[in-house]
């Protein structure tokens, strides 16, 4: 029985692996979906016919009771909200290995009693590991989730953050050096999981709201390495398979964040806000723009596009908060029609999650092939005849790559203003997640026409029609 249920979880390993490699296309992304779903239904069929299981009446309530939240959350979540989501998920995988190595603790302790042997350092060392990764990524997760839905603002914490720190890593590091000695008191195991749980606090609390992303890819990251921890504490293989795995990819997906924008791990989780304060005093109020800027509205944007062959949508965070990715496709269409040819750039930290304008405009159905990767389209704007910003801004800003004075000086960019025309579609001439003005919008060849996303196209596509 034991060779059948390692090899299900070889072929569930197989499965995820070969479904991770079809996620990074969108064209593959669904059947590697699929494939990871049937890996994990293998995972979970071999899990419940380990003899460990003595019932099964807990395990189907937990599944009823968890399915209905999970299926109640998935339905009603909003798009803009998927990050808290994420944040939610992280930390209850991390509560559960708390919870798995807590059950675990005390089993063998009653093991210990009846005269079994003791458990070896290398098992105490995952149980240890599993409760403190598992405890961090539940507060921190925690933490997470009330910065970005903005239950949680650093001013309202009063707690000496540095010294409440050095005392959490200390209790921390003693607990964990001793039970990994003697894995006997629980008493010292209670320890660990409380200053575990200080410990994600403090670490997360003084991160800027705007950088929770980055962080919630990491918690996902540390959840992986939790449940692979508690693979070894329950000798499952293919929890340590599947823990690895999302320790692995969560932790290149955050170093992608990173690059893309510009800024290392370290800057993120220790360097506080993008711009630092004396930073933030040098940047210029609305001034930067006065007597700059050329406003121009749906009329007259639909008469330049009435003679272009060439139109490239570049969407951003203003495209999701606006909800105007099917008004983007239908604008598209109109134009395709026309003989006009359509593309969307996708810079890979525009919005506020990773594949976040893929997600938003596969939900409209435009086709994946119209959807071209930063380092693709860059040599293409220099030829294209209107570039359409949608509610985005850092990822256009060019002071990223002219200034070097400027806090994104060196942050990729999407290359819009070389287009012949730009057309910036945004409610106002606030800044987006950097704060700081855009010198895009006072380049000589870019029109601003302000307003909500979605109205601003839904007017543009009659002022179209009406030509
Ligand atoms: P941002 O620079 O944040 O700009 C978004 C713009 O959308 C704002 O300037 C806002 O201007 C506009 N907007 C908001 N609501 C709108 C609406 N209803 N209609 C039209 N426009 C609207 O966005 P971006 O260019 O996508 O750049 C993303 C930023 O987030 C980058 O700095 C990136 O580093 C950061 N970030 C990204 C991620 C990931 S993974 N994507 C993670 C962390 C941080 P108005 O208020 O004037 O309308």
């Amino acid at each position: 029985m034991a060779t059948m249920i390692n090899l299900v979880y070889l072929i569930a390993a197989v499965l995820f692996i070969v479904g991770l490699k079809n996620l990074s296309s969108p064209r593959t992304a669904p059947r590697g979906n699929l494939l990871g779903a049937i890996g994990m239904f293998l995972a979970v069929i071999a899990t419940l016919l380990d003899h460990h299981v003595v019932s099964f009446g807990w395990i189907f309530i937990g599944i009823v009771i968890g399915s209905g939240i999970g299926t109640y959350m998935a339905r009603t979540v909003k798009m803009t909200a998927m990050p808290q989501m994420v944040a939610l998920f992280n930390g209850f995988g991390g509560m559960a290995s708390v919870l798995v190595a807590g059950a675990a603790f005390l089993e063998m302790g009653q093991v210990v009693e009846r005269g079994g042997a003791d458990p070896d350092w290398q098992w105490s060392l995952a149980l240890v590991l599993s409760a403190l990764i598992g405890s961090v990524t539940f507060t921190g997760s925690g933490v997470a989730f009330g910065k970005l839905q903005g239950l949680v603002n650093e001013q309202a914490v009063t707690i000496p953050k540095k010294y409440t720190k050095a005392l959490a890593a200390v209790l921390v590091l003693i607990s964990l050096v001793v039970l990994i000695a003697d894995v006997s008191s629980g008493f010292l195991f209670f320890i660990l999981v409380l200053s575990s749980f200080a410990l994600g606090i403090v670490l997360v609390m003084p991160i800027g709201g705007a950088d929770m992303p980055v962080v919630v890819a990491l918690l996902n990251s540390y959840s992986g390495l939790a449940a692979s921890m508690t693979g070894f504490v329950l000798g499952n293989n293919g929890l340590i398979i599947s823990g690895s795995l999302v320790g692995a990819s969560g932790l290149i997906l955050t170093m992608i964040m990173c690059k893309a924008m510009n800024r290392s791990l370290a800057n993120v989780l220790f360097g506080g806000a993008i711009v630092s304060e004396s930073a933030k005093a040098a940047i210029p109020g609305k001034e930067f723009y006065e007597g700059k800027v050329k406003q121009s509205d749906a009329e007259e944007v639909a008469m330049i596009l009435e003679s272009v062959q060439s139109v490239v949508f570049v969407p951003g965070y203003g495209l999701a908060v606006a909800q105007a990715q099917h008004a983007t496709h239908e604008l598209a269409d109109l134009l395709t029609t026309r003989g006009v040819q359509v593309k969307y750039a996708i810079h890979p930290v525009a919005g506020r999650m990773p594949g976040h304008m893929n997600v938003l405009l596969a939900e409209a159905e435009v086709p994946y092939d119209q959807m071209i990767e930063m380092d693709l389209i860059n040599p293409e704007f220099s030829r294209t005849d209107v570039a359409i910003i949608l509610g985005a801004n850092d990822v256009t800003n060019p002071a990223a790559r002219d200034e070097t004075s400027s806090p994104i000086y060196g942050m990729p960019i999407l290359e819009v203003d070389q287009a012949k025309t730009v057309v910036v579609i945004k409610r106002s001439l606030s800044p987006g997640f950097a704060g700081i003005p855009n010198s895009l919008f006072i380049k000589d060849n870019t029109l601003m026409v302000f307003g909500d996303a979605k109205d601003v196209l839904q007017g543009l596509i009659q002022a179209i029609k009406e030509l």
